[in-house]
């Protein structure tokens, strides 16, 4: 071995840096999360500006110096676990499962077939089955982990075309037939995404309108669904948002899974961000009717705690989960045919993948189910704290007042404004709090209007720090 790859694969420079990380995260977590740390969530640059320091970096390479580099990333990265950070929705991590991932990264099995992956594929089927128990949907269950939202739903919809048209579209392709699924129009944009990359174009989503709440409006369905018949589009299943990404809004499962059983569609839920709702008690109930639903995804990396990226894909009845794909790769396993679950690339989009489940058995395993249950209650609980300081305020006004989960949009506004006023304060306003770096938060656009918004994701943020950004974008506001 050349005296290169030996210092690579050194054990004992592992554990010396390794421990000196370690101590660095540490350091990192205690510090930010004190309410008065003057640590910033986000040192930031101009983009180019940051890309030349890289550069730079890059041309002085080799720099044997791994530790540096480490306090390098910390400086330059989104400091998601700081209470002030009030962003996107992206998992603020758990630190027991950012030590999974390492454990994961370096046994780094890949998890395609059994005899590679074995315990982690034993560990992808125990966390979909448990899904399934929670769900009520019997033994029957069956899934897998895969990475990310976008391919969980691409691959749940492929399974639904499979098991809903008659024809053999895997083998045969549309013949010339039109086929979509009903689709709330906030729906997030990897449904349609998914729609169009399976080769059914635009046609393929059928719109239905929201309520004011941005819930889909299922009293449009049939009449979405006529429509759709009678301009020669068979329609072949709904896609449920719990919960839309710009507002949180769950659309009502029950109502849709009663006119799915009606018409015989099927019936997917994207539970990426409030499937979480499944662990608890409180906000169960905003998942009423997802029982009966034939699949569902939930990104572990949102809500759950768990470094990106692990979504669930369950199906109710599982050979459906087996009909996605037909191809045959036969050097991989012995039966082309055969169900097997434990060879997961039959089923899933990857053939190789990381080690995902460990990061969200390890946190399973070691507090419970009872844990992601007490962060879903508390950061639900601090999105309507929040909505009630908006409405409080005076000057901020809400699309939604009454938040579902821990999505909220606002705005800042003073009487007589105009429409492209109150854009270009609010936009002005989300562009100082970035550059600042004290707060995070984000924009989005509604019914053509800006809103600034927050995922409260991070269990240190408390009231005090909603009040505190809320003075902070006052002032930002009256001075434009
Ligand atoms: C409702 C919903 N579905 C799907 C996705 C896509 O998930 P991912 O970013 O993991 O691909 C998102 C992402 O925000 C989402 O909010």
């Amino acid at each position: 071995m050349t005296e290169l790859l030996q210092q690579a694969y050194d054990p004992e420079h592992f554990r010396r840096e390794g421990h000196r990380l370690v101590d660095l995260l540490a350091d990192y977590l205690t510090n930010i999360r004190r309410g008065d740390s003057p640590e910033k969530v986000l040192h930031y640059v101009d983009p180019n500006e940051l890309y030349e320091r890289w550069q730079a970096d890059l041309a002085g390479a080799p720099h044997r110096d791994l530790g540096g580099f480490f306090e390098k990333i910390l400086h330059d990265t989104m400091h998601m676990h700081h209470p002030k950070y009030l962003g996107h929705q992206t998992s603020n991590v758990a630190p027991p499962a950012a030590l999974a991932e390492l454990i994961g990264g370096l046994l780094d099995p890949g998890m395609g077939v059994y005899e590679q992956g074995t315990s982690g594929v034993a560990l992808e089927r125990l966390l979909v089955k448990e899904l399934g128990k929670i769900m009520h949907w019997g033994d029957g269950t069956e899934g897998y982990l895969t990475s990310g939202g976008t391919l969980g739903n691409l691959t749940a919809l492929l399974c639904a075309r499979q098991v809903m048209v008659e024809n053999d579209v895997w083998k045969n392709g549309f013949q010339g037939k039109q086929y979509a699924f009903l689709v709330s129009s906030e729906a997030h944009y990897s449904v349609a995404r998914a729609v169009q990359v399976m080769g059914m174009g635009k046609r393929g989503v059928v719109q239905v309108p929201v309520n004011q709440r941005f819930q889909m409006r299922t009293d449009q369905l049939e009449a979405c669904f006529q429509q759709a018949a009678d301009e020669g589009v068979t329609v072949i299943g709904v896609v449920a948002s719990s919960c839309s990404t710009a507002t949180g809004s769950f659309d009502p499962l029950a109502d849709i899974a009663d006119f799915c059983e009606a018409k015989k569609l099927w019936l997917h839920v994207d539970g990426a961000h409030g499937g979480c709702a499944l662990f608890s008690k409180k906000y169960r109930s905003l998942l009423d009717g997802i029982e009966r639903a034939d699949s569902m995804i939930l990104d572990f990396h949102k809500m759950l705690m768990t470094p990106k990226l692990v979504t669930a894909v369950a199906f109710r009845r599982g050979e459906h989960s087996y009909q996605t794909f037909t191809q045959k790769a036969s050097y991989m396993w012995d039966s082309d045919e055969g169900r097997e679950w434990f060879n997961l690339a039959k089923r899933t989009f990857e053939l190789t993948k990381s080690f995902m489940s460990v990061r969200v058995y390890a946190l399973w395993r070691t507090y419970g189910p009872a844990l992601f249950g007490e962060y879903v209650e508390q950061q639900f609980d601090l999105g309507k704290t929040f909505a009630r300081l908006l409405a409080a305020a005076g000057d901020f006004e809400m699309p939604v007042a009454e938040p579902e989960c821990n999505i909220l949009c606002f705005r800042y506004l003073q009487p007589g404004w105009s429409e492209e006023k109150a854009d270009r304060v609010n936009a002005a306003i989300r562009e100082r709090l970035v550059r600042e770096g004290e707060f995070f938060i984000v924009q989005t656009r509604l019914q053509g209007k800006l809103y600034l918004r927050t995922t409260l994701m991070n269990p240190h943020t408390t009231e005090r720090e909603l009040v505190v950004v809320l003075e902070r974008i006052r002032v930002l506001g009256i001075g434009n």
